[in-house]
Formats: structure tokens, C-alpha cells, sequence
């Protein structure tokens, strides 16, 4: 039985010209140094808290690549021990046991296995993945958080939707970085 109240997030974090990454998949400039007095400070015991809501997340293989590397240089796996889906039709190095490989139907995958399964999914990129989950009417709430900063080109947020997709802003939150971290419902069709 799917779970009625089970949720797909999709959330990324963005230049403001709308890019995840450089085209070469670089993110140094994740490293802003803004400083916005009238901002929210993000507190560690917080974020931890809202990090435990989550049951599992879903992710393209690139990221993962990424992810892969980050730990390889010594900066951890932002995802702790959740059950991690890494979207894929290649053979892949696993790095943990919490790591799991899935490859065919998106739309199937995550109505008649994660739904069921996990109440809050978190889909965290990349702009392919993320399209293709709007695209399939899978996502119910984007969170794009926004950095101050302008980057001119990169891989895009949503690559390639193809409709239009309408939203509903739920919450908007700015913070003392200088990051704006905005919540939107997908707006169903009647
Ligand atoms: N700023 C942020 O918050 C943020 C967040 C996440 C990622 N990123 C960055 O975004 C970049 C990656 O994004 P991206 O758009 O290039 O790639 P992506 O969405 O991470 O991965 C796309 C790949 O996933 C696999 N895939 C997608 N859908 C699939 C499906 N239904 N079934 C099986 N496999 C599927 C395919 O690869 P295969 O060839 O393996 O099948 C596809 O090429 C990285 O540089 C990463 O660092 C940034």
C-alpha cells in the first residue's frame, strides 16, 4: 500500500542565476562570504534535528560521483546513515552499506518502493535527476536555496522539463550568509 502520507522533496542549493554546478561539475563557489544582518543564523542542533526528518535519499549518479569524492578528500557523506538511492544504469563503487543502486522506471521505483517504504524522500540532485522527477509528477515540494552569488553558466537546476510546472510558495527564509532558501508545493492538476 502506498504511504498516503509520504512526501518527495526535491532540494538543491543554487547560484542565483540558477546553476548547481560549473560545467565541469565544480562547486567551490558553494563558498560564499556574505553576510546579511538581518538574516537567520543556522543553527548546527537545528539543522541536525530537520536532518533526522529525513528517511532516505535519492540521487543521480553524478552527484554521487561527487559525493564520492568529496569523501575521498576528507569532507565526509552529508547524507549520515540513511538509506541512500543512487540513480544509475552503470556498475558503480559502493562506499557503504546504506548505498543502493537503481536503474529502470523512476515513476515505479518511487510510487510502489519508496513510498511505501519511507514517509520523507529527498531527491538532492542533480538538474537531471531533479527534471525528471518534475517531469514524471513525482516531486511534491522543491526547496531551492539560493546563494549570493552569479556564476554565468553551470548545469541548471531543472534540465530540460518540457511543461511548464506550477508552484505554490509555502516559506521563504533568509540567512545570515546571505542564502534564501525557498519552499514551494507542486501544484497538483485539478
Ligand atoms: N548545488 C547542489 O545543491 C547540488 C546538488 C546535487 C548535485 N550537484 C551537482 O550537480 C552535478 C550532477 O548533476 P547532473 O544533472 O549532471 O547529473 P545527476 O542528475 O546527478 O545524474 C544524472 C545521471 O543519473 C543517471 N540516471 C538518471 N535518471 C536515471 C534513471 N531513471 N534510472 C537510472 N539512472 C538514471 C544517469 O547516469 P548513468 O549513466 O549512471 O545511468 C544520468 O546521466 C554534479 O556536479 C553535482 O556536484 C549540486
Amino acid at each position: 500500500m502506498p504511504n498516503p502520507d509520504s512526501r518527495v522533496t526535491i532540494h538543491m542549493v543554487a547560484s542565483l542565476d540558477g546553476f548547481i554546478a560549473r560545467r565541469d561539475g565544480r562547486v567551490e563557489w558553494l563558498q560564499t562570504s556574505d553576510e546579511f544582518a538581518g538574516g537567520e543564523t543556522l543553527d548546527p542542533a537545528s539543522v541536525e534535528a530537520f536532518l533526522r526528518t529525513i528517511d532516505c535519499y535519492v540521487m543521480g549518479s553524478r552527484t554521487y560521483e561527487t559525493a564520492l569524492r568529496f569523501e575521498s578528500k576528507g569532507f565526509g557523506w552529508s547524507y549520515g546513515d540513511k538509506p541512500t538511492f543512487v540513480l544509475t544504469t552503470r556498475n558503480l563503487p559502493r562506499n557503504r552499506d546504506t548505498v543502493e543502486f537503481h536503474a529502470g522506471d523512476l515513476a515505479q521505483f518511487v510510487n510502489e518502493r519508496l513510498r511505501p517504504a519511507y514517509r520523507s524522500i529527498w531527491f538532492v540532485g542533480g538538474g537531471a535527476v531533479s527534471a525528471e522527477c518534475l517531469r514524471l509528477g513525482l516531486a511534491d515540494e522543491v526547496r531551492y536555496s539560493i546563494l549570493p552569488v552569479l556564476i554565468g553558466d553551470g548545469i541548471p537546476f531543472f534540465q530540460g522539463l518540457g511543461r511548464d510546472i506550477a508552484l505554490h510558495l509555502l516559506e521563504d527564509k533568509a540567512y545570515k550568509n546571505g542564502m534564501v532558501a525557498l519552499r514551494y508545493e507542486v501544484r497538483r492538476k485539478p
